[in-house]
């Protein structure tokens, strides 16, 4: 009988820390949200998974990280990103990206 008190309670507490969790990734607003930049980041980049807020990245490990999504996005038979859409959205997570 112990054992499934142990039981209920693991699972309880499990069911605690997945509503925790859940409640942890609300989506939280971008930076500069509503500017032309963030539209279309969010646009180009939020397809295929949610827009990644720029200070999760820093500015160089951004600029390693678009040269491979432009990989995915040509797989997925996505238009490319123009060389305009991609200063663009370089400039907006460059200027909005963490520090080391
Ligand atoms: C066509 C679908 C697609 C689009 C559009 C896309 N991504 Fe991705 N992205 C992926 C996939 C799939 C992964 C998973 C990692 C892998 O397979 O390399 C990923 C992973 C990432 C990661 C790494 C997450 C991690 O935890 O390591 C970042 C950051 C990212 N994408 C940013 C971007 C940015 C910035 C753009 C816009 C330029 C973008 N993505 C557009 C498909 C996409």
């Amino acid at each position: 009988m112990k054992r499934v008190g142990a039981a209920r309670w693991a699972i309880r507490a499990g069911a605690v820390a997945l509503a925790m969790g859940v409640a942890g990734c609300a989506p939280k607003p971008l930076p500069e949200s509503g500017s032309a930049a963030e539209l279309l980041y969010a646009g180009r980049c939020g397809q295929c998974h949610r827009p990644y807020n720029p200070r999760t990245l820093t500015a160089a490990m951004w600029d390693l990280q678009v040269d491979a999504m432009q990989l995915k996005i040509a797989q997925a038979g996505q238009a490319p990103l123009s060389a305009a859409e991609r200063r663009t959205i370089i400039g907006y997570l460059e200027r909005n990206a963490g520090h080391d």
